[in-house]
């Protein structure tokens, strides 16, 4: 089967090498040198993607690696507006600290601290019972570069799962293209569309699939830019050091470049490669194909009904290479449209990112969504991890899922649990 044929790719000796690069250690020297940072928020992608599972928010007031802050503003000038318009960049830096937050630094002073405060907010279901969401409060302490700007907008990301993520990238674009309808055409009020970002090697635009926001192109950009951003290290993809910077930005250049002497690309594009093969071939949490009995298929059934399946499709035919490089055909469930919707205010970060608007969030798959836990222990959901269960998560749904919100709230408690029971199960 396709899937345990992934796995077995696993062992062959050419990803033993991608495999050492995603737990590698970026604070020790190789060959005397220190690639990582200056500045960086984790010492490896594994630190982050725990057993390749989900990230969790700070709690009790301690940073946390698996999570990320980002930074923009509004273009202030002719230039930027440019650069934004010829989509050069998806956002315009903050001029001191750039497109992230790192809050750690290789001379051990990172840029400040992230501290998150968790405001209740009751929810009222239609047969009378109450759900307490809580809803993030953010507030930044220790700023090394003195202030953001005063207009600076935030978003806070818990890292990804990872399972099966190059499965997701089989996907064809068409298959994602053709179930656009921004302007609602069908009148089901969910109108979900394309983010479209740049390529940075062909220097094209085209279908943004990876990241909250779908501001990734394909799983090469998605590593390149998880090493440039989130360890500090330099590709031929995204060769500036300081590149979450603006290239005026003198202040957020002087302390995110590396000295003049480092190298200029840290990793090579054989190491990038290997690393992405590695990631491409972690093995999904797969169900959703076989037959299903009692509760499951009643909460299948209501999982369409209350309008789930709009946002959250089912199933993609895909082709892969197998090992030997062979063509093999199959079907996936990831249960996402990879689109972006509207989704209301409570989920709202305000910061647009190449097309995506401050409201827009791509649909996350909801596949393996019930291993969480098992996983490595982070039952934390949404893209800033703010729900502590699958039903807070649905309630935080408005926007476009307003409807499907209204109709979950609208069901008897044991159809609300059979609808969650069968999502954890996907
Ligand atoms: C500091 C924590 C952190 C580190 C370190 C990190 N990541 Fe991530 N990763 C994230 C976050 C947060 C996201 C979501 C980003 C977004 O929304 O733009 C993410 C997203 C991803 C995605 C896209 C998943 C999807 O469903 O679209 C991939 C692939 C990925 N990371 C791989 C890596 C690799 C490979 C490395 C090491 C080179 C790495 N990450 C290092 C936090 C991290
Ligand atoms: C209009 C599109 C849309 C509809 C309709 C919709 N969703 Fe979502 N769903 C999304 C988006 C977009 C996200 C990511 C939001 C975020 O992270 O802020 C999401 C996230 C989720 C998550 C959290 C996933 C995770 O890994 O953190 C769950 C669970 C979920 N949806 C379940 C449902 C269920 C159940 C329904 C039906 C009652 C539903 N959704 C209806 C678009 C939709």
């Amino acid at each position: 089967m396709l899937f345990l044929l992934l796995a077995s790719a696993l062992v062959s000796p050419q990803t033993a090498t991608g495999e050492a690069l995603f737990y590698r250690q970026w604070q020790l020297p190789i060959a005397g040198q220190v690639k990582l940072g200056p500045l960086y928020n984790a010492g490896s992608c594994a630190a982050c993607h725990i057993n390749n599972g989900r990230g969790q928010p700070p709690i009790d007031g301690q940073s946390d690696p698996s999570f990320v802050l980002r930074f923009s503003i509004a273009p202030q000038n002719e230039a930027q507006r440019m650069g934004l318009a010829l989509e050069e960049y998806a956002s315009v830096a903050d001029p001191r600290y750039g497109r992230q937050l790192q809050d750690k630094a290789i001379d051990g002073v990172g840029e400040g601290r992230l501290l998150v405060e968790y405001r209740d907010k009751p929810y009222k279901l239609d047969d009378g019972e109450v759900v307490i969401l809580h809803r993030p409060v953010y507030s930044l302490d220790n700023l090394k570069k003195g202030p953001l700007h005063n207009n600076v907008q935030i978003s806070a990301r818990i890292a990804q799962p990872l399972h099966g993520i190059g499965l997701l990238a089989a996907i064809r674009d068409e298959d994602i293209l053709s179930a656009e309808d921004p302007r609602d055409k069908n009148k089901d009020g969910v109108s979900g569309r394309a983010n479209l970002v740049r390529d940075v090697v062909s220097g094209k635009t085209v279908l943004g699939r990876f990241g909250w926001k779908a501001t990734q192109p394909n799983l090469r950009q998605q590593v390149a830019a998880a090493f440039a951003q989130d360890i500090g290290i330099s590709s031929s993809l995204l060769p500036q050091t300081g590149q979450g910077c603006n290239d005026d930005s003198a202040d957020c250049l002087a302390t995110n470049s590396k000295p003049a002497n480092a190298e200029k690309i840290e990793i090579s594009d054989d190491e990038l490669r290997l690393t992405t093969q590695f990631v491409s071939r972690f093995r999904a949490y797969q169900s959703g194909a076989g037959m299903k009995f009692g509760t499951e298929r009643i909460g299948e059934k209501l999982f369409s009904e209350t309008g789930c399946i709009s946002c959250h499709r089912e199933s993609y035919k895909i082709t892969i290479k197998d090992a030997d490089g062979k063509a093999k055909a199959g079907t996936i469930y990831p249960y996402s449209d990879f689109l972006l919707h509207d989704m209301g205010a409570g989920l709202a970060d305000h910061r647009p990112v190449a097309q995506a608007s401050g409201w827009e969030w791509r649909t996350q798959p909801l596949w393996g969504i019930g291993n969480a836990e098992e996983i490595n222990g982070n039952k934390f959901f949404l893209h800033d991890g703010r729900a502590r269960t699958i039903t807070e998560a649905i309630l935080w749904h408005g926007g476009e899922a307003r409807r499907a919100r209204a109709k979950f709230s609208a069901l008897s408690k044991m159809q609300r649990l059979a609808l969650v029971e069968f999502v954890r199960g996907l």
